[in-house]
């Protein structure tokens, strides 16, 4: 009996010894990403972004081996992304989450971090409110209204009067109607229509011909970006809307250059407010965009790769801080403040609300080199999320 005791009491404490061990020398981050579905592009780019961070910065940090899993979401499935979060730590051990390509995946794992107290670092979710869903979120990509904003004055500023607004129906359409419309109108502008159309397979034609019948002086549209962006370009070119003269403005999310390529002429012209074009005119993109075009032959960089980018320099910042604890309440702390030189410009993480200040560029789509790009001709610097000011 005695012995036995004896013998558990020395198991249960080399389990201990060998499971805190395996702790103490690897930090393993938890990557809920859209891998297949109709989304399947922005996992792809936002691991593409993240596997490039490690190939230029290593795979070490503070004496720490930084290992990674994925699992795949599918898209917008709350419940998938739920569980596959709930997998990464209970079962893989991950004391980090990452990811997050769409809002409802960001949502739906927030409540884990909040009870866990793990760090959850949103590498595109762009929802306003994402963050205030966990205190131990810490967001790298951008918000809707943190681009929307800046594109309701460059129409202010340049003749246009009457706006149509078209969005997706969900948190991040939501966001970018509110701050257009409260931007706009502010400064004198007049919203003539609203429409928020569906987030899976919406079909944009009876919707372009509404807004053709009220004749405004431009759309301002945000849809998710990828294929349906596509679509809705094409609608309201064969519609006849811009023969009419009415213009098209939207966030950068339209014209990702995931997505560019296919666009064709219909593109030439469209102006759009973002934080990333891949002809971002500096040396460190420079090196970006090379690198990923030898690391992942035949795919173009979008805003996608550099969330996942920048939300690792995030994490290699905050551990090298915390001297590779990856606990919540330290981990956080230290990646309140972090501010560097990012290939999209100059960021930093807002200590007060953990989310991302950056520059949001007004582009052009032009054709540079042959190809259909984001030329980038105005910056409005260090922009904060002007939609936390609502909550
Ligand atoms: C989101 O779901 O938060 C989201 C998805 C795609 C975008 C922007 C935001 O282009």
């Amino acid at each position: 009996m005695r012995f036995t005791k004896a013998l558990l009491t020395a198991a249960l404490s080399f389990g201990m010894a060998t499971a805190a061990q395996a702790q103490s020398d690897e930090i393993k981050i938890g990557f809920v990403l859209p891998m297949s579905g109709p989304h399947a592009e922005y996992g792809l780019q936002i691991l593409n972004g993240a596997k490039l961070y490690m190939q230029h910065h290593g795979d070490t940090v503070a004496g720490k081996k930084i290992t990674y899993v994925v699992r795949d979401d599918t898209g917008v499935a709350p419940e998938i992304s739920k569980r596959a979060a709930q997998e990464l730590v209970n079962r893989e051990g991950a004391q980090i989450l990452a990811g997050f390509g769409l809002t409802p995946s960001a949502f739906a794992v927030a409540p884990l971090s909040a009870q866990g107290k793990i760090p959850m670092i949103v590498m595109n979710a762009a929802t306003s409110s994402v963050t205030t869903r966990s205190p131990y979120i810490v967001r790298a990509s951008m918000t809707l209204p943190q681009n929307s904003a800046p594109m309701a004055t460059w129409a202010l500023r340049n003749g246009i009067k009457n706006v149509y607004t078209v969005v997706a129906d969900y948190g991040p359409g939501h966001d970018a109607e509110k701050q257009f419309i409260k931007t706009f109108t502010e400064g004198g502008g007049k919203i003539v229509g609203e429409v928020r159309t569906p987030v899976q397979n919406p079909d944009f034609a009876p919707y372009l011909q509404r807004v053709k019948d009220a004749k405004p002086d431009a759309i301002f549209m945000f849809v998710p970006s990828g294929a349906q962006g596509a679509s809705f370009l094409k609608s309201y070119a064969e519609r006849g809307l811009s023969k009419e003269g009415i213009r098209l403005i939207a966030t950068g999310d339209l014209t990702d250059e995931h997505v560019l390529d296919s666009m064709g002429d219909e593109a030439l012209g469209l102006i759009t407010a973002f934080h990333y074009s891949d002809v971002h005119d500096s040396d460190l993109n420079r090196k970006y965009t090379q690198d990923y075009a030898k690391a992942y032959p035949g795919v173009r960089p979008n805003f996608m790769s550099m969330g996942g980018y920048d939300g690792m320099h995030v994490i290699y910042e905050a551990l090298k801080k915390t001297n590779g604890d990856p606990s919540g309440e330290k981990f956080i702390e230290a990646a309140k403040g972090l501010s560097w030189e990012s290939p999209r410009g100059p960021m930093s993480i807002d200590p007060e609300t953990r989310d991302v200040v950056q520059n949001i560029y007004i582009r052009e789509v032009k054709r540079v080199d042959g190809r259909l790009a984001n030329v980038e001709f105005d910056v409005i610097e260090n922009f904060k999320d002007p939609g936390k000011a609502e909550k």
